[in-house]
């Protein structure tokens, strides 16, 4: 989604902008642009498409070589086209400052009309061309930029992250936040604002996060934070927990490539200290919620975040007997909220940052349930609005497409449930808790024979890249699993593909069935292993191709398969993330087949931080 970055120092701001920028893309973004300061000027320059359309256009622009203030934007389109004319940074009548914004502002249209009152004229139709107006409208007053943009936040209703400069503000930027993240890196003599650490990382490890509604003077030597009211804001240099080298593909064509490779090494890393033998009790020290007398379950999530949270419905409700319920965030939000003291509420999110998920974490907060936060950003907004957190540690994921976050948040609600069970004094399951155990610790070595052995799946992908729809079928805990594989074939190969529950065919689906729409089943020795396979049969019957991806099949069965993937022997319950794997390079190995963009599919953003 859109992402901000800021500059002021001593190096040509242009290249740290533009460095800035391209960490952000694997975002998803459609248009992008900068302001760059210079001897009491600004000058904008913006382009639609990708940052390499802006590279082109400031390539030999003098300012270029002398500014050392700028702020850069990349914009995912909410309101608007995504043209040059609506790309950020927006100007106001006289063009005396830039700002760039992340958010919505909900109340445009009336401060729109307020200020087409005053005079102003607007060339785009974005929300924040209306923030540039009424912050050059107040500041014509105050003559003050940070009391400017103080004072504009005060009518401002919505999200936003702001940064904006003034051409006669020589030595600062100023930056505010509500309900978007925003962060200030700090250098020796320079000092950074980003959306997201990666903007920055290359320059420092160092940084103060904003907190909602504040507002901030940042100069190359200092930054001054204030309250709404005007009261110094007290908030801590934190240390950056990422490396450069994590946004590197290290060798693989994409960044989903390597991610996908990588998941042996994350499930290793987030067992490591957890869990370390199948005679052992699962540790999850930083879990200090009471969960005594939780008598119930919410999980809320969104995307690929939610499949992770309907695997583990049926890993907590199989292990603790805990009613437990999976709520789309967008969904959970517009209902009446029946969480209460009670309830446990496990928000699941990559990101920590997804717009629903975040109001929906905040109302159940009010209702008195107590939060655990499952995510791969510590640092995120989400990290720190829960009374718990289980951060996965599954390192930074750039391709759009979730897919190690997905391994990892599988097995933090493996742990979880595991940690409720063998704390449980009500149930005695100690032989079957230390036989999930065992599956669990071969889950890294089973992951990497599949990635070794991946030709079969390249083929398979090469054969099937042709057809415009497809079916995934399961039942039970890999249900969601074939959710989660038609979510990945359709994201980024914008192929049409729906999961559907195996035993839901015959009420519907059935009738789309003849040979140009594959079928793909996810059969797993277990409770509903010949179910699935029924349910296989009416597909065939219908002439529909299939293709089964098995941990094991007779050789009588074999036949009713059009293609057949063979994964390592796995127990049902543990088996949903081994079967992710093959869906992810099926996924993967077709859209490439297609020359999709497989790392920024088109209109998708990795961290969605609009309602
Ligand atoms: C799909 C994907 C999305 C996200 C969803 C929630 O590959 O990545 O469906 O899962 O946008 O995002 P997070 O997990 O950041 O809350």
């Amino acid at each position: 989604m859109c992402g901000i970055v800021g500059y002021i120092g001593e190096k040509p701001a242009i290249d740290v902008l533009l460095n800035g920028l391209s960490h952000l893309e694997y975002r998803g973004y459609d248009s992008a642009g900068v302001a760059l300061y210079e001897n009491s000027d600004i000058e904008i320059y913006k382009a639609s498409g990708k940052l390499i359309n802006l590279k082109e256009l400031v390539k030999d622009k003098e300012i270029c070589k002398t500014s050392k203030k700028g702020i850069g934007h990349i914009r995912w389109a909410t309101h608007g086209l995504p043209t040059t004319v609506n790309a950020h940074p927006h100007t106001c009548n006289c063009k005396s400052l830039a700002i760039v914004h992340n958010g919505i502002i909900e109340n445009f249209q009336e401060l729109k009309e307020e200020l087409l009152k005053l005079g102003c004229n607007f060339v785009s139709e974005t929300d924040t061309e209306v923030v540039a107006h009424l912050i050059a409208h107040k500041y014509t007053k105050c003559k003050d930029l940070l009391e400017a943009v103080r004072l504009s936040t005060l009518e401002i209703k919505g999200a936003y992250a702001l940064c904006v400069m003034h051409k006669n503000a020589e030595d600062e930027i100023i930056v505010a936040k509500r309900n978007a993240p925003l962060l200030i890196g700090i250098g020796e003599g320079e000092n950074f604002i980003a959306s997201d650490i990666p903007a920055i990382i290359d320059y420092t490890k160092k940084a103060i996060y904003l907190n909602d509604n504040q507002v901030a003077r940042v100069t190359k030597d200092t930054v001054e934070i204030y309250n709404s009211d005007k009261s110094q804001g007290n908030n801590k240099v934190e240390n950056l927990p990422f490396e450069p080298i994590s946004l590197s593909k290290m060798g693989y064509k994409h960044y989903m490539l390597k991610e996908i490779h990588e998941q042996g090494d994350v499930v290793r890393n987030i067992l490591s200290g957890r869990l370390i033998s199948a005679e052992e009790d699962v540790k999850l020290d930083n879990i200090t919620i009471d969960l005594k007398n939780i008598s119930r379950i919410q999980i809320i999530a969104c995307g690929t975040s939610y499949h992770a949270g309907l695997v583990g419905k049926y890993v907590i409700e199989d292990l603790t007997g805990i009613p437990t319920d999976v709520e789309a965030s967008s969904e959970y939000i517009y209902r009446n909220k029946t969480a209460n003291k009670n309830t446990l509420v496990i928000g699941i999110s990559q990101s920590g940052e997804t717009a629903d998920t975040i109001t929906a974490i905040k109302q159940v907060k009010e209702k008195g349930a107590k939060v655990l936060i499952i995510t791969n950003r510590p640092d995120s907004t989400m990290a720190r609005l829960g009374d718990s957190l289980f951060s996965i540690d599954a390192g930074i994921e750039v391709s759009v497409a979730a897919t190690k976050s997905y391994m990892a948040q599988l097995l933090a609600l493996y742990l979880f449930a595991i940690y409720l069970a063998q704390n449980n004094p009500r149930v005695d399951m100690k032989a079957k808790l230390k036989e999930i155990k065992h599956d669990i610790l071969q889950l890294p070595s089973k992951i990497e024979i599949i990635l070794n052995n991946k030709d079969e799946i390249i083929e398979i992908s090469k054969k099937y890249s042709g057809f415009k729809d497809f079916i995934f079928i399961a039942r039970g805990i890999n249900y969601p699993t074939a959710l989660e594989g038609a979510l990945k074939l359709k994201e980024i190969s914008y192929i049409n593909a729906t999961g559907y529950p195996a035993g839901e065919l015959k009420h519907g689906p059935i009738a789309m069935l003849d040979d140009s729409m594959p079928v793909l089943a996810i059969l797993n020795d277990g409770i509903v292993y010949d179910k699935v396979l029924s349910n296989c049969q009416e597909a065939r019957a219908r002439q529909a191709r299939l293709i089964g991806v098995a941990s094991g099949m007779d050789d009588k069965n074999k036949e009713i398969f059009n293609d057949l993937i063979i994964i390592p022997k796995i127990s049902d319950f543990v088996s949903p993330a081994l079967h992710a794997v093959v869906l992810q390079l099926l996924a993967y190995y077709i859209a490439g087949y297609l020359g999709k963009d497989v790392d920024q599919p088109r209109n998708l953003a990795k961290s969605v931080t609009v309602e």
